[in-house]
């Protein structure tokens, strides 16, 4: 009798094993599947939605924390604006006009020259005509010499570039750009530390 059962058990084991190998995509009998399978919608799979992509855009008009909006249009109203209103809100020393000489090297004198003369390396036709910052005579835009731009011209030309000169506002953030701001001005033959300013911006700190 003892015998029997055994073997019946035997063959149970024997047929569960079977059972279980039947399909090789099968799991099994799954213990807590939420633990396996999570019920979080995946990032870019097909889901309830429309065009499949779970990963939502952000609602029109939203912006990022901490964006801070640049208020001049990329045409030429906005360019004398940014001209007229902005200055450097950066408290300005020896070491900010160094460091800003730092990015400069790194950001600019490619196609600037290293000394803003419009001497760069590359050597590709279309920056054939980088105009020095020492220029006296009128700029591509006509109405003042490449000396004679405002602090906030030279802004608003890294904000959105010009030309052939691409933006460089997603590549520098906004205390480095003043500091570059300020370095180019001594190409200019100007002294930003002449300029007092009275509001610095928070970022000077660090
Ligand atoms: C890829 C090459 C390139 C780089 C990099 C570049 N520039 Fe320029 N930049 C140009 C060219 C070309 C012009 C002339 C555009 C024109 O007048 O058509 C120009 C023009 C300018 C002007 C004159 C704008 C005006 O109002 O007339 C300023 C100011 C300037 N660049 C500053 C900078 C600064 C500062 C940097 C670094 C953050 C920089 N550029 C990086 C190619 C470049």
């Amino acid at each position: 009798m003892k015998r029997i059962i055994n073997t019946l058990i035997m063959a149970a084991v024997g047929t569960m094993f079977l059972v279980a190998c039947d399909d090789p995509q099968s799991p099994g009998l799954e213990y807590m599947p939420d633990m396996y399978r999570s019920p979080a919608i995946e990032t870019y799979v097909d889901y309830e939605f429309p065009d499949s992509a779970t990963a939502r855009l952000a609602p029109v008009g939203s912006i990022p924390r901490g964006y801070k909006p640049y208020p001049y249009a990329n045409t030429n109203e906005g360019y004398e604006m940014a001209g007229q209103q902005l200055s450097n809100p950066l408290v300005l020393t020896e070491k900010t006009i160094k460091e800003g000489q730092k990015l400069y090297t790194s950001f600019c004198a490619h196609c600037h020259g290293k000394k803003g003369l419009g001497k760069g390396s590359i050597k590709n036709a279309i920056y054939g005509a980088v105009p020095s910052y020492a220029d006296k005579t009128p700029n591509r835009r006509g109405d003042r010499s490449m000396s004679e731009l405002e602090e906030g011209h030279l802004y608003h030309a890294i904000m959105y570039g010009l030309n052939a000169m691409g933006p460089h506002s997603s590549l520098i953030r906004e205390s480095d750009r003043w500091k570059i701001v300020a370095y180019v001005q001594t190409i200019q033959g100007k002294d930003p530390l002449a300029k007092k300013t009275e509001e610095p911006l928070a970022e000077n700190a660090e």
